[in-house]
């Protein structure tokens, strides 16, 4: 992608923006369109998601938000994290534990099934809380102002095509702290604009915002083979059950 890093440029190729919401929105743009399109992603907007991609999912979210929020919790007064810092308003630890326990009863820890890319997504987001906390915009960019735009759609897809009643299972896409999920946007794009950073940590911030779509992309496909795997195996065995024994013929 030879996207320009630096700044947009309008139709008489002048700059026009510089601004840390707008270069992160431009250089993801390509991972988004990436992301959306994974199996998973378009079973979700075609109302196609299985109760067992809907769980798996929210495994692997519950480390992945389990890392990210620690990691912002432990630098909250960083100069590059406080002004994104809105605990109060996105985190969605507590909210992935109720549906988990909605789905998987008390011991859903025990439970927890992820693929190997949500535990390589959770180690450097936990790298990133101890060498570069000025990275962490990067993913909670990436996650929380997702989870705010599509994520409110897929919500609304999700309880249609899984049947939930009452919300349950689905605390994940619920934010009650925050009224307008488009004004939020707005609030939190200013903050991510009043960040002070030197090029070189600019530049750092963009491509870690790429490195965090490529981390949800791969978690993405990882799911898919976790179930494509175990849908196989699952198929194999009625097949076997099923099918007469050699022995048993003639
Ligand atoms: C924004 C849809 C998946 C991250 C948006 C917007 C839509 C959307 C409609 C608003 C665009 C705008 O305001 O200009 C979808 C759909 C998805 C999906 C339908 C999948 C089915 C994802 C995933 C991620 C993601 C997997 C990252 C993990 C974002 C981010 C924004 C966004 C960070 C904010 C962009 C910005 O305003 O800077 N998405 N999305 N999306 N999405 Fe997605």
């Amino acid at each position: 992608m030879e996207a320009d890093h630096r700044c947009l440029l309008n139709e008489r190729n002048q700059i026009t923006d510089c601004d840390l919401s707008e270069q992160i929105k431009a250089v993801t743009k390509e991972s988004h369109v990436q992301a959306e399109n994974t199996k998973v992603m378009l079973a979700f907007q075609r109302g196609q998601l299985t109760l067992q991609q809907y769980k798996l999912l929210l495994c692997s979210l519950y480390k992945i938000y389990e890392a990210l929020e620690e990691e912002l919790d432990k630098n909250s007064s960083h100069d590059g994290v406080a002004p994104i810092y809105f605990p109060q308003e996105l985190a969605r630890l507590e909210s992935i534990k109720k549906d988990l326990e909605h789905f998987y009863g008390a011991n859903w820890k025990e439970q927890l099934t992820v693929p190997a890319a949500t535990l390589r997504y959770a180690q450097r987001l936990r790298e990133i809380g101890r060498k570069h906390p000025e990275y962490l915009v990067a993913h909670a960019y990436t996650r929380y102002l997702g989870d705010l735009s599509g994520g409110q759609v897929l919500g609304r897809i999700a309880q249609k095509s899984l049947g939930l009643k009452n919300g349950e299972g689905l605390s994940f896409f619920s934010f009650p702290a925050v009224s307008s999920p488009n004004l939020f946007k707005q609030l939190y794009r200013s903050r991510m604009n009043s960040i002070t950073l030197t090029e070189l940590q600019r530049e750092g911030v963009l491509q870690e915002a790429v490195r965090a779509f490529n981390f949800n992309i791969q978690v993405f496909e990882e799911l898919q083979n976790l179930l494509s795997t175990s849908e196989e195996t699952e198929l194999r065995q009625r097949h076997k059950t099923h099918s007469p024994k050699m022995s048993d013929a003639g």
